[in-house]
């Protein structure tokens, strides 16, 4: 048996779709019994808790083999990193505990870094507290940026015709489709061939600059000539806090993207086939112009 945390999530959902696609039990974990009814439909056990919650995790880890862990984002916390730390605590008492021998743990590129990378520093805690359970197999996945953050765009790009973050516009970056990432992580939970403890890169199809990203939606949703504007922090903290992220998220997120300008997060490996994966920045921005057309569509309709 499977426990799939974040199953209502990007990666998780299509992680438990996976597994259950071939003939596993699954044990999907969210907060809300209304979004797991899909998986359920599809042969899955609900487990509606909070990763924050230890006894909870406990009980929905007994009986596993192995589980799929993530940190689910928390815009409102007050103190991002020790949220990371309290659900990574949780994780690593629940598989002690319920003695499970196999981990895929969803991980970012720049983990390395202790200090300095904003949440990617907070994962960095949660691979070193899982690294302590030293008779459980374990793959820390370090994912690029996910193409999914361009989602955030979408009111700016709408309202003001614009596209624009802290981070440089000719950066290179290497972005991934997070489906890109469930289907690594599935694959390694069917063959449960992995032994030890491991970071393992997954890059994306290509390093891809936020000026070119910016490009090519604006070619899918139908404005040619889209601009990048790189936004000072200053000016990005405040509109994340008045969007309803805490202040410290806001300030967190900020210096990851000055690692990320800076050059410091940044992938460790050289790009290989073994951490190329598949989805182009082309293919995702056919989904990005299909919620944009959906969105338009809805405001047309009064929706
Ligand atoms: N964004 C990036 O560029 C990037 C890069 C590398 C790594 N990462 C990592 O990837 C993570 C996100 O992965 P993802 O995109 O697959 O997830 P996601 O789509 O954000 O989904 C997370 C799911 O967790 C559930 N959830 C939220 N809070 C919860 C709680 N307290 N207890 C139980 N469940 C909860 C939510 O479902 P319900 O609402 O149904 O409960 C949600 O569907 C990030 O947090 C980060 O650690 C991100």
């Amino acid at each position: 048996m499977y426990v799939v945390t974040g199953a209502t999530g990007n990666t998780g959902r299509i992680i438990a779709e996976t597994l259950l696609a071939n003939g596993k039990k699954v044990r999907a974990i969210g907060r809300n019994a209304e979004h797991l009814q899909s998986l359920v439909a599809k042969g899955a056990e609900a487990f509606v808790g909070s990763v924050t919650d230890g006894s909870a995790m406990l009980r929905a880890f007994q009986g596993a083999e192995a589980v799929y862990l993530l940190i689910p984002p928390n815009y409102a916390t007050e103190n991002f990193r020790a949220y990371q730390n309290e659900v990574g605590k949780a994780y690593a008492n629940a598989i002690r505990q319920a003695e499970i021998s196999h981990v895929i743990n969803l991980s970012s590129v720049g983990a390395h870094l202790s200090q300095g990378a904003g949440p990617i520093s907070g994962l960095y805690d949660v691979e070193q507290e899982l690294n302590r359970l030293e008779t459980v197999n374990i793959v820390h996945l370090r994912a690029g940026f996910f193409m999914e953050n361009l989602f955030f765009s979408l009111d700016l790009i709408r309202n003001q015709n614009i596209n624009g973050t802290p981070l440089r516009g000719n950066l290179l970056i290497p972005m991934i489709a997070t489906r890109d990432i469930a289907e690594v992580a599935a694959q390694l939970l069917l063959s449960l061939d992995f032994s030890g403890q491991s970071p393992r890169e997954l890059l994306g199809q290509r390093d891809i600059s936020m000026n070119e990203a910016t490009r090519i939606l604006g070619k899918a949703i139908g404005k040619e000539g889209l601009a990048y504007v790189q936004f000072p922090y200053e000016q990005a903290e405040q509109a994340m806090v008045a969007m309803g992220l805490s202040q410290d998220v806001a300030r967190s997120l900020n210096e990851m993207d000055r690692g990320l300008n800076e050059e410091r997060v940044r992938p460790l490996e050289k790009r290989t086939a073994a951490n190329t994966t598949p989805t182009s920045f082309e293919q995702f921005a056919e989904s990005f112009g299909a919620v944009h057309r959906g969105q338009e569509g809805a405001k047309a309709t009064g929706v």
